[in-house]
């Protein structure tokens, strides 16, 4: 078994963030409610990455899961090769 997390998509998430609040960002790529945690890592050996900002704000969030600054998108998808089907 690999330890590579599952790519839920090859792109970013585009999504509004509240203010002093925590989000839970999809460390594994196995949740069904992308781009935030549902508890489907149960079992692999990733966690979340729990985050919050101080300040509403427009954000992008890494949806391919490889990148080096979760939980945002830094342009690694785009060197990702992605199976097709
Ligand atoms: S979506 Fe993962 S680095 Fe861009």
């Amino acid at each position: 078994m690999s330890d590579a997390p599952h790519i839920a998509q090859p792109a970013p998430y585009k999504v509004e963030l509240e203010g002093e609040k925590s989000y839970f960002w999809c460390a594994c790529g196995q949740s069904k409610n992308q781009p935030y945690c549902d508890g489907s890592h149960k079992g692999t050996s990733f966690t979340p990455l729990k985050f919050g900002v101080e300040a509403a704000k427009t954000a992008f969030l890494c949806g391919c899961k490889h990148t080096a600054n979760a939980p945002y998108c830094d342009g690694s998808h785009k060197a990702l090769v992605v199976p097709q089907g």
